[in-house]
């Protein structure tokens, strides 16, 4: 027989790294590269032998996608046209990862706000696009620097690790394999960005989410969000790929190659998943027997604000106000599986008992996570 005990998101956490970066520094970094690569390749170029690169342009940036900046670990790299990526320190084995530090500093965020300590947790998930190593898993290495017992394990499904994450914590409190759940989206997305790519040099940034989900009998906080219900969806594409990959030393010729680097077919990937997403939004909220109209909110996935625009429009059957639907991509850019988690963050503090949102991801896979939750007294 299903347990009824119902299971919350008793707190969230973000992490914000200082350092931003604006449209037009980021445009003058890129910009600088084109000038010296045609400068440098002018013979070549003059032959037709190569072709010439174009210019970036910030207002092209923010019509096209909403993002006005981002934020970054390492702001230097980035914008010096001589190195157009992130520059952070080799850390030694006796030091935490990149990963695990911010992913202790949102979980220690969430775990205040939920009122937890580490002894009230029993199981971490580190759920995100991309793993700083092989193993051990960072989420093991988490639960060390928080000092807590149980297990940890590392979950990938690129832009919709958070809301995957959120499910694989719901069923495993669900059949009481765990009791409260850490889920953590470090988010260094800065390291597979190629910045000298002119179509996606400007998508994304840097953070780090975390949740803590409990079951109602531990619960000590007001106003968590119960998870009414979850629904994932897969389907294969090559439009958003990154093939880098422990098997990448065995194809030298391989290496260093832009498609070892986020890359993406960003037209069509607009055009197929907005209706995957709206379908998927509109079943699941028509098996649970709600209506799109009884939605106060949508957290949705911050990779666009077109998209967001339009998922929302097929969602609600008109245009979604800024209120139900809370855009962060202006000032973080995307940040893969953690933008929703942000929003959600963010934006909800102000919801009263009773009333229901949805938190719904989308990316690489294809893969869509839907979580509706409803405000707790
Ligand atoms: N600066 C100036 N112009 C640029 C530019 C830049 N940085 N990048 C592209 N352009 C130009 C193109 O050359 C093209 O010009 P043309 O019409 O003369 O050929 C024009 O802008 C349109 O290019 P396109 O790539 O079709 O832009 P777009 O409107 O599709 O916007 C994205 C690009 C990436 C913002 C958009 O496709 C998108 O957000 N897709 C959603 C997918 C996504 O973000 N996924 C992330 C992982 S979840």
């Amino acid at each position: 027989m299903e347990a009824l005990t119902k299971i919350l998101i008793s707190g969230t956490g973000v992490f914000t790294p200082p350092n931003s970066i604006s449209n037009e520094e980021l445009v003058v970094s890129f910009n600088a590269y084109v000038q010296n690569f045609n400068k440098e390749n002018a013979a070549q170029i003059e032959a037709g032998e190569i072709e010439a690169l174009t210019e970036s342009n910030a207002a092209f940036i923010k019509k096209a996608s909403g993002i006005e900046s981002r934020y970054v670990l390492n702001k230097e790299g980035i914008l010096d046209p001589n190195i157009m990526a992130p520059q952070l320190r080799e850390r030694s084995n006796d030091e935490p990862s990149n990963l695990a530090e911010m992913a202790v500093a949102a979980s220690k965020d969430a775990m205040e706000r939920a009122g937890k300590t580490a002894a009230d947790i029993d199981a971490v998930l580190v759920a995100c696009s991309n793993l700083e190593r092989a193993y051990p898993a960072i989420a093991v290495e988490v639960q060390d620097l928080l000092g807590i017992e149980g297990f940890g394990f590392d979950m990938n499904v690129a832009c919709s690790s958070a809301t995957f994450g959120i499910k694989t914590a719901y069923d495993m409190l669900k059949a009481g394999g765990a009791k409260c759940v850490l889920v953590v989206d470090p988010e260094v997305c800065t390291g597979h960005l190629n910045f000298r790519d002119r179509d996606s040099h400007f998508i994304f940034g840097d953070v780090c989410t975390a949740l803590v989900l409990e079951t109602e009998d531990t619960c000590t906080v007001k106003g968590a969000w119960e998870i009414l219900s979850t629904r994932l969806i897969t389907k294969f594409s090559n439009n958003i790929r990154n093939n880098y990959g422990f098997l990448n030393r065995s194809a030298p010729e391989g290496v260093g190659q832009p498609d070892k680097l986020f890359k993406q077919e960003g037209r069509k990937v607009f055009r197929e998943v907005v209706p995957m997403v709206a379908k998927l939004i509109l079943a699941h909220l028509s098996d649970e027997g709600i209506e799109p109209a009884q939605l106060k909110r949508m957290w949705l996935h911050q990779a666009n604000k077109g998209m967001n625009d339009m998922i929302g429009k097929k969602v609600l059957g008109r245009e979604p106000s800024r209120e139900e639907q809370p855009n962060i991509l202006n000032e973080y850019a995307n940040t893969s599986s953690a933008g929703s988690i942000i929003a959600f963050n963010k934006h909800s503090d102000d919801m009263t008992a009773g009333e229901l949102g949805v938190i719904c991801s989308f990316g690489a896979g294809y893969s869509a996570g839907n979580v509706i939750v409803q405000r707790q007294a």
